[in-house]
């Protein structure tokens, strides 16, 4: 799978975010190291703290399946029901939970605007991380 077709599955997911509160769109597209794709979008909350990242709902949906290797992650953003604006790098929270389950060649790829898209590996955007390794895992 290329680079653009992952970020097509994640500019298909962004049409499934639930965004009352920002109206900032986002969607991810997970592939498995098997070659299978899980879509994740943001699902926000009136309580705001817990509001769950596109790429966290991917993970989430990827691992209760029993996946457990994964090969790459597309994300997409903007303002909901206009194109991707920007390029922009998954949040904190969202690249501690990729490191708990990728390796530091995990790709992430930013996709942007038209068929704009950075990729990064996972080891770049978390250096220093603490790992399940730091757990004896
Ligand atoms: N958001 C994501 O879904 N992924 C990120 O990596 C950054 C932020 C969501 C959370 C919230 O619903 C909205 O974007 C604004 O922060």
């Amino acid at each position: 799978m290329t680079e653009l077709e992952l970020i097509a599955l994640a500019k298909e997911a962004r049409t499934h975010a639930y965004i009352p509160y920002s109206g900032f769109a986002v969607g991810a597209a997970l592939l498995t190291k098997e070659g299978k794709v899980y879509q994740g979008c943001n699902i926000e909350n009136a309580s705001f703290g817990p509001t769950v990242c596109a790429e966290r709902t991917a993970f989430f949906k990827a691992v209760y399946d029993g996946e457990r290797e994964f090969e790459a992650i597309a994300v997409v953003g903007g303002k909901g029901g206009e194109e991707p604006s920007g390029l922009f790098p998954p949040c904190g929270v969202c690249r501690q939970v990729m490191r708990e389950f990728c390796a530091d060649d995990f790709k992430v790829i930013m996709g942007g605007k038209g068929d704009e898209f950075v990729t990064m590996s996972l080891a770049e955007i978390l250096p220093a991380s603490f790992s399940p390794s730091d757990m004896g895992k």
